[in-house]
């Protein structure tokens, strides 16, 4: 299939061409054009002046090329008063972890902002400090060193009781942080690029002896802002909140080869409550978002939620996994979830709920509005027999709940399964709703919407025609026919 241009970026082009358009229009006149001149000759002397007296003092720091990098915090750093070399082969990770140091020793509530200038900074794995923001300016890539003797191990987390790779320590994340509070990872659109083609071809090859390590990884922190830069090829998971509350992912893009690119997820809440992720554009080798929450007996153990999670306005794709993901690891319990307003595109699966008998926990108070699937090969699904397990120590009778749940506003075209909700006679879907739905099918069979083990209600007409298990509402609500069988199982995965 051809790619077609995705709608925000397509909306930024034409604004674009209107701007130059006014630009162009206010310069014909010649009383203008003198103005400009004038005001520019202005501010040069103004600005030259300024750097004279010092950049730290300014509105906006010193800064190369590129757009002006605005202060937002009292103390303003530049990665290159420690030392950084930005020349694409010099190791920065002293220069990071001089300058982190330094934050880390500022007394004030609101600290202190370091500058990652235009230019390429090649680092092993650092960890951040409270009150801090990292601002990647416009051309600023940060890279993540390839050899992994390098990268520190760690122990694994507690809620999954082992690497999710390999028993014992896995290792760190590139840009790492435990127990923080007030951290901003932000910039023009600068990058962190994890290099992480050389992982995964050891991964394939199984050279590795520890789990591999996140791009970026946030514990036990709270009020934590990823905005406005982009993430790319990470080793394993892109983004992991582990624990975390008050978390907001904004305007950020996150890339990874769509296939080929193993686990590299986009954005994992695990274990995370209040958390906002919006206005992203995620393309990657494993699920675009993936709300966890530990794994078995000991995600039971830990017994920490995902709640209070909010995914909008996200365009995504996933030609491996899903778009917008719960689980497997769901042992902690998830609830509160909306999704909405997310066009998921050229994706192997669109929206999915996965776990199994040993997990515990639950899935409940689910909401996704206003989705719409462009060619997908299955659209909403639900699957509780995802057998993959940390060890054989799980209790097979940990049976997670799956409940209240709801499809809103559901949109699409060439899709060939719109939906596949497999509950079981163990783990059954409780209290599913439909209503306003109409996804174009680029498949002709009969069972499209496929059920098995699932209760709930269909409101008003849907396309394609639900499945008997359901009960039938009308518009108003009405009750209209009541599923005589909610346990029929009609599941074909070779469709
Ligand atoms: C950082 O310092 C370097 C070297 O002095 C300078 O070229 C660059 O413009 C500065 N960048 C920022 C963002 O302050
Ligand atoms: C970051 O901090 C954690 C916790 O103290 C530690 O285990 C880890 O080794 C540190 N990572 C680096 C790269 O220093
Ligand atoms: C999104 O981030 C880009 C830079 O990455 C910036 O130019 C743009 O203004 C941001 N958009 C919004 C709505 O914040
Ligand atoms: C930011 O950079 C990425 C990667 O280069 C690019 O795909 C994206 O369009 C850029 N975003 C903006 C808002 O310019
Ligand atoms: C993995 O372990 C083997 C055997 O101990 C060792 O030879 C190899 O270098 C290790 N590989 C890595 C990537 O650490
Ligand atoms: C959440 O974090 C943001 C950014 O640090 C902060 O501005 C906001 O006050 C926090 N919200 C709450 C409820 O603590
Ligand atoms: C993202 O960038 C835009 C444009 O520079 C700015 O207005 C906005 O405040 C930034 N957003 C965040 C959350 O940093
Ligand atoms: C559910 O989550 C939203 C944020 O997405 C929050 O505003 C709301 O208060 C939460 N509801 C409950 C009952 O906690
Ligand atoms: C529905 O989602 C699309 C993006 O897929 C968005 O453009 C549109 O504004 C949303 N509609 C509403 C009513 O929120
Ligand atoms: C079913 O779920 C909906 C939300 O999707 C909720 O409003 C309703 O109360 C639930 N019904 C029952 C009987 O729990
Ligand atoms: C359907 O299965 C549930 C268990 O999942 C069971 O409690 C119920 O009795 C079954 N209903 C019918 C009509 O077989």
């Amino acid at each position: 299939m051809t790619e077609t241009l995705p709608v925000g970026r397509f909306q930024l082009q034409q604004q674009r061409v209107e701007l130059k358009r006014c630009f162009l229009a206010f310069l014909s006149s010649h009383k203008t054009l003198f103005t400009v001149l004038w005001i520019t000759a202005f501010v040069s002397v103004f600005l030259w002046q300024r750097n004279i007296v010092g950049a730290r003092f300014s509105i906006f720091a010193k800064s190369g090329p590129g757009r002006p990098v605005p202060k937002t915090r009292s103390f303003v750093f530049n990665l290159t008063d420690f030392g950084g070399v930005g020349d694409g082969v010099t190791v920065n990770t002293a220069a990071f972890e001089r300058a982190i140091l330094a934050i880390s020793k500022l007394e004030k509530s609101d600290v202190a902002q370091l500058n990652v200038p235009p230019g390429k900074w090649l680092t092993a794995p650092f960890n951040l400090t409270s009150h801090m923001t990292l601002f990647l300016a416009e051309g600023a890539e940060i890279l993540g060193l390839e050899d992994e003797k390098q990268w520190p191990l760690m122990p694994p987390l507690p809620s999954y009781g082992y690497g999710r790779e390999h028993h014992g320590p896995r290792y760190g994340s590139l840009i790492h942080g435990q127990n923080l509070k007030n951290v901003v990872i932000t910039g023009h659109n600068g990058t962190i690029n994890g290099q992480g083609q050389s992982w995964w071809k050891k991964y394939r090859q199984k050279l590795l002896n520890h789990t591999r390590g996140p791009l970026v990884q946030i514990m036990w922190s709270s009020d934590i802002v990823i905005s406005n830069i982009t993430l790319r090829d990470s080793p394993f998971w892109t983004f992991h909140p582990y624990d975390c509350k008050n978390v907001t992912v904004r305007n950020v893009t996150i890339l990874a080869p769509v296939s080929e690119a193993p686990n590299t997820d986009g954005i994992d809440p695990d274990s995370c409550e209040d958390v906002v992720i919006e206005d992203c554009y995620i393309s990657v080798g494993d699920d675009a978002i993936a709300i966890k929450s530990g794994w078995d007996q000991y995600g039971i153990a830990y017994g920490r939620p995902s709640r209070n999670i909010l995914i909008r306005n996200l365009i995504v794709r996933s030609m491996v996994s899903a778009g917008v993901s719960i689980g497997s690891e769901m042992s902690g319990g998830v609830s509160n979830v909306t999704v909405e307003s997310v066009l998921v595109w050229s994706s192997r699966r669109a929206v999915r709920i996965k776990t199994a008998a040993g997990r515990g926990g639950y899935v409940k108070h689910i909401t996704y509005r206003n989705l719409t699937f462009n060619d997908a090969r299955v659209g909403i699904v639900i699957k509780t027999d995802y057998n993959e397990h940390p060890d054989n120590d799980f209790d097979p009778k940990a049976l997670p709940t799956l409940e209240d749940i709801s499809f809103t506003g559901i949109h699409g075209q060439a899709v060939r399964v719109p939906v596949r909700i497999h509950g079981s006679e163990d783990i059954p879907v409780r209290n599913v709703t439909f209503r306003d739905m109409s996804v174009g099918l680029s498949y002709k069979k009969k069972h499209v919407f496929q059920c098995a083990f699932v209760q709930g209600r269909v409101i008003g007409t849907i396309f394609p025609a639900p499945c008997e298990n359901l009960d039938r509402y009308d518009e108003e609500e009405r009750l209209v026919k009541r599923s005589a069988s909610q346990n029929v199982t009609d599941i074909d995965y070779n469709v």
